[in-house]
């Protein structure tokens, strides 16, 4: 009979040992970085079975196809591709979802974290009474390097108010650069919000009892090569993080956002109607028809920007979300009315009615906008 021999034979082929520890590495348009950070882990864990997960979110630059050439030639390499979707922390889940490794580090692809430090990371997390082990530029010997005044202080002001919701003393909760055990990831991630660009913050927070924590100083370097991703919108994306964390198991922080959308909108519909009808003099319909474009307007390219960030529209399927959008809000106006309508015809106070209708058109623009106009 003839054996088909599907699996490598000892001594014949180069077999990599199972990696006790991964590192998993957030990439966007790092086609440069990488073989660079290859080579420099190389070099840094001499004795230690690893392996590399780059997480690339379909970089226009070919990150991914780059990783991919590296991986034919390096068993140690490997790549998660997401297409359709953006984010750093949920990049950094589905990379430790994706290894079988009982270790995880998290590091840029940049060379900003100092992968020097990665082997005395894994020996005290093997140590075994702790949970996590994270690089610092707030301990003594770490630094932020180059950074601005501005940027330095803005940093500072949003670690203090991290180290109120997580109960781990960590001194460097915005850092990028950590390692823990498989087991303590799993503990959190029931709870992860998995939104924004802070994982160790959420994973601290998420934490159903403090993590165990050692710190090493780390000094943050300079980028060499590509562009950081991280633009204005960072603070917005970290506001969310706080919100989902302190309100996040009662309401969606998805729905809160389109909710402060919606109220945004309100105040530009009323702007526009004031300068139409009492300051231009236009008749109160056209008024109110203009008002209300602008308004529908104002709250999809909003909703775009900052609601459905992770999932945001260009292109052809702009317009087409835009007129979806339309048709959802039509909809929900009509509803509005509707309810409004009938709770005041059965004696409720107009106030109430008024607030009823806005409240029902405000979940079905919500609920109806999430299946047709940003559809997974
Ligand atoms: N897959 C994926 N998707 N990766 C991303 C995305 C994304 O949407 N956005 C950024 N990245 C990757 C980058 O390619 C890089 O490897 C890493 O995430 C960090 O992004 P940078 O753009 O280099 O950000 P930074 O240098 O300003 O911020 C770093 O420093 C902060 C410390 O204050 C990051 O390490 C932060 O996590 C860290 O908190
Ligand atoms: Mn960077």
């Amino acid at each position: 009979m003839v054996q088909l021999n599907l699996l490598p034979q000892a001594g014949t082929t180069k077999h990599a040992l199972p990696a006790q520890l991964a590192i998993v590495v957030p990439a966007f348009n790092e086609i440069d970085n990488v073989p660079l950070l290859i080579a420099a882990v190389t070099a840094a864990l001499p004795n230690v079975a690893w392996e590399i997960m780059f997480v690339d979110d379909n970089s226009p630059d070919g990150t991914a196809a780059r990783v991919r050439e590296l991986a034919m030639e390096n068993p140690r390499v490997r790549v998660v591709q997401r297409y359709g979707r953006r984010g750093l922390a949920s990049a950094c889940i589905e990379g430790v979802m994706a290894t079988a490794a009982p270790y995880v580090a998290i590091m840029d692809a940049d060379l900003q974290h100092d992968e020097r430090l990665l082997g005395q990371m894994f020996d005290r997390l093997r140590g075994g009474d702790i949970d996590l082990v994270v690089g610092s530029r707030y301990v003594e010997g770490g630094s932020f390097g180059d950074w601005t005044r501005g940027r330095t202080a803005a940093s500072k002001l949003a670690t203090r108010m991290a180290a109120t919701l997580t109960r781990t003393p960590i001194s460097d909760p915005m850092s990028g650069f950590f390692m823990m055990t498989r087991a303590a990831f799993e503990r959190s991630l029931p709870r992860l919000s998995s939104v924004g660009f802070k994982i160790l913050l959420d994973i601290a927070a998420s934490a159903p009892a403090p993590l165990r924590v050692a710190e090493v100083p780390y000094t943050f370097r300079t980028r060499q090569h590509g562009e950081s991703k991280l633009d204005s919108l960072v603070l917005w994306e970290y506001f969310q993080l706080i919100l989902d964390k302190a309100f996040g198991r009662v309401i969606p922080v998805r729905f809160m956002s389109f909710a402060m959308v919606g109220g945004l909108g309100l105040l530009v519909h009323f702007f526009v109607l004031s300068i139409l009808f009492i300051g231009v003099g236009t008749s109160f319909s056209a008024a109110q028809t203009v008002a209300t474009i602008v308004a529908i307007s104002n709250n999809f390219f909003l909703n775009n920007l900052l609601t459905y960030r992770d999932q945001r529209l260009r292109g052809p399927a702009l317009l087409r979300g835009w007129v979806s959008f339309y048709l959802v809000c039509a909809t929900g106006a009509v509803a509005n009315i509707g309810i409004a309508d009938w709770l005041f015809d059965h004696q409720t106070f107009w106030v109430f009615s008024a607030i009823a209708g806005v409240l029902v058109s405000v979940v079905w623009n919500y609920a109806m906008s999430s299946i047709f106009t940003w559809r997974k």
